[in-house]
Formats: structure tokens, C-alpha cells, sequence
């Protein structure tokens, strides 16, 4: 799908591993688009192919681990595959910020954070010193961040796992990016903090029309920010469609695994329903739907053909031999 506003448009994006069993698909064949003030959720189990997508937006994809076999990556019409490292930093950090999963890897150990974030609000407002301290100390406090003036002073490693989480987050809003990637941003979160967080995220897209590929094992905060949700299963994306037709109607029988896995507040936990089996190997055999050794709509063909992409309705797509029309 492609339309005129759209921001992020990734094409058949295949990403390969190297490991001791050879070469293996971790991404296979992902599409999908985002526009300006959209949220996209990308769910789907670990190892589903999540970050690797994520990072390879920006070519930050471990290397020589894995390499981008093949696809196309738009960014307001520019191929980023074909930038050099030079033409790609005018991108990172600036146009398209990165929340990675795991947030230590983002920050710099030998700066404080008020370096960090002051770094950051240079590459677009031209401020003085005095309002770069504001405006970080107003970012950190909108991510709930007790006593910003204290942190701002402070070095990654004297931070706990969630306060370098909200920092990873203001660094990355700060530079006032286009495009958001933000990888399980809320995981060590606590819930009020997660709440202030995802409104910060609404606000700017609404104001600033801030565009998220939102990644997360949370469906709670899918519901609260995304406007559409991609599930990824074995490094392919399965189904996709509007939040509201992902929770009422979801088709791919994976994905209405995934929610009945959810856990319900009424219920004590025992009710949480696993999905029985293990995710496919990315080394293994890609015959036909990855997910057929686990679905209980199974049929012959499914382990022996690829499901064709079928449009459940407009803007719901779904690939799986049972919901063929
Ligand atoms: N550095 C690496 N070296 C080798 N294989 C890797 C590496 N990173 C990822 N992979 C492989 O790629 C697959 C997808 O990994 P990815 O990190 O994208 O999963 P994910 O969906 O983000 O999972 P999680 O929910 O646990 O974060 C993994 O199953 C793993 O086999
Ligand atoms: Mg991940």
C-alpha cells in the first residue's frame, strides 16, 4: 500500500542471519507503511523478526550477523538503501529517532545525560544553554522523571533500567524526529509511567504529527496508541489492520491466539492461554505457513504452499490458506 503521504514506505524487506546451522530468514519479505501522525504496532512472539525490522530501517542491524538480503526502504521518497554511512546519518538521530530495546546500547556511557540530550535538541532548535536545560528538564519531567535537574547531571550507569528507558525516550524526542522507532519503549516501565509516556507519544503525534512504528509484547498499550497493528509470526507479517479491527476481528489464527493469551484483569491468571508449540527456527525449512505446526485450522495445503496475501476488508489484510475467500 502506498499512498502520497506516505512517510515510511519498507518493500519486501528481507533481513538474513548468519548462524552455526548456516543462513537463515529472520525477516521475510516484510511490508508495510506508515504516514505522518500515524501509529503502526508491530506484535508477535520473540524472535518473530521485530527488532531486526526495526533496526534494519536504519540499517542498525548487527553486522556481520545479519544482512539486509533484499527490499526496498522509503523515507519521504528517498531509498535509504542506497545511502552511504555519511547519507544516512543526516537520518539517524535526526529525521527518524530510535528507541532501542535495550536502552543502554543507546546511550554513551562517558556523557551525562544533560550532554546527551542537549546534543539531541541541537540538531534542530537553536537555543541557548540556559533554554536547552529547560526544555530537557520539561522532557524529562513529561516522562516522569522525579528530579530532571539531578539526572541531567548524572552518567547512564548511576540510572536504573527505567529511568535510562524515559531518558532513551527524551533523547530521542528531543531531536523532534519525523519518524519514531521505538522498540518495547514501556517494557521496565512501571504502569503510571507507561501511561504519561504513551500520552507524550499521542500528543506529538497529533501536534507535531510524529509518525511510530511502535513495537511491543503489550497489547494494552497497542490499544492506547497505535492505529494499526502489523503481527509478525517467523519474520513475516501475517495480518494487519486497524487497531479497532485487530481487537473485534482479528482474522490470521495467530493472531486471535495471541489474544486470547492476553492476560484478563477478571479473570485470576491461570486463565492466560500460552500458545502451545515453539516458534519456527529461523534456519528452518520456509514451506508453506510457518505457523501451520501450532494452528488449529491446519489444512493439507498449508504446509505446502505460502498463503497468498487475501483483503479481508479495506485495510485488513491477512495471509492464511482458511481465510481465502
Ligand atoms: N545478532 C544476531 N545474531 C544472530 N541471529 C540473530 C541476531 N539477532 C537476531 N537474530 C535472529 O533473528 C531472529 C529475530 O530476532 P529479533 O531480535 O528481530 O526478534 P524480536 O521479534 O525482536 O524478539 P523479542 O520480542 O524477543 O525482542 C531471532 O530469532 C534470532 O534467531
Ligand atoms: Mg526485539
Amino acid at each position: 500500500m502506498t499512498s502520497a503521504d506516505t512517510l515510511l514506505q519498507v518493500n519486501d524487506l528481507t533481513v538474513e542471519v548468519k548462524g552455526a546451522r548456516g543462513v537463515g530468514r529472520a525477516v521475510d519479505g516484510v511490508s508495510f507503511g506508515i504516514s505522518a501522525g500515524e501509529t503502526l504496532g508491530v506484535v508477535g512472539e520473540s524472535g518473530s523478526g521485530k527488532s531486526l525490522t526495526c533496526l534494519s530501517v536504519i540499517r542498525l542491524n548487527p553486522k556481520p550477523a545479519s544482512r539486509i538480503a533484499s527490499g526496498s526502504i522509503r523515507f519521504d521518497g528517498r531509498e535509504l538503501l542506497e545511502l552511504d554511512a555519511e547519507g544516512l546519518r543526516a537520518y539517524r538521530g535526526r529525521e527518524i529517532a530510535m528507541i532501542l530495546q535495550d536502552p543502554m546500547t543507546s546511550l554513551n556511557p562517558v556523557l551525562t545525560i544533560g550532554d546527551q540530550i542537549r546534543e539531541a535538541l541541537k540538531l534542530h532548535r537553536g537555543l541557548s544553554r540556559a533554554d536547552e536545560t529547560r526544555v530537557a528538564e520539561d522532557l524529562l519531567a513529561r516522562l516522569r522523571v522525579p528530579e530532571p535537574h539531578r539526572v541531567l547531571r548524572s552518567y547512564p550507569h548511576e540510572l536504573s533500567g527505567g529511568m535510562r528507558q524515559r531518558v532513551v525516550g527524551a533523547i530521542a524526542l528531543a531531536g523532534r524526529p519525523r519518524l519514531l522507532i521505538a522498540d518495547e519503549p514501556t517494557t521496565a516501565l512501571d504502569v503510571t509511567v507507561q501511561a504519561a509516556y504513551l500520552a507524550l507519544l499521542r500528543k506529538l503525534q497529533r501536534e507535531e504529527g510524529l509518525a511510530i512504528l511502535f513495537v511491543t509484547h503489550d497489547l494494552g498499550a497497542v490499544a492506547r496508541i497505535c492505529d494499526r497493528v502489523a503481527v509478525m509470526y517467523g519474520g513475516r507479517i501475517v495480518e494487519s489492520a486497524t487497531t479497532a479491527t485487530f481487537f473485534s476481528g482479528a482474522a490470521h489464527p495467530y493472531s486471535r491466539a495471541l489474544l486470547r493469551s492476553l492476560p484478563d484483569v477478571s479473570k485470576p491468571p491461570e486463565r492466560l492461554e500460552p500458545i502451545p508449540g515453539q516458534p519456527p527456527s529461523v534456519f528452518a525449512a520456509r514451506k508453506g505457513c510457518l505457523f501451520a505446526d501450532r494452528c488449529p485450522e491446519v489444512q493439507a495445503r498449508c504446509r505446502e504452499l505460502e498463503p497468498p496475501q487475501s483483503s479481508v476488508a479495506e485495510g485488513h489484510f491477512v495471509h492464511c490458506w482458511a481465510r481465502q475467500p
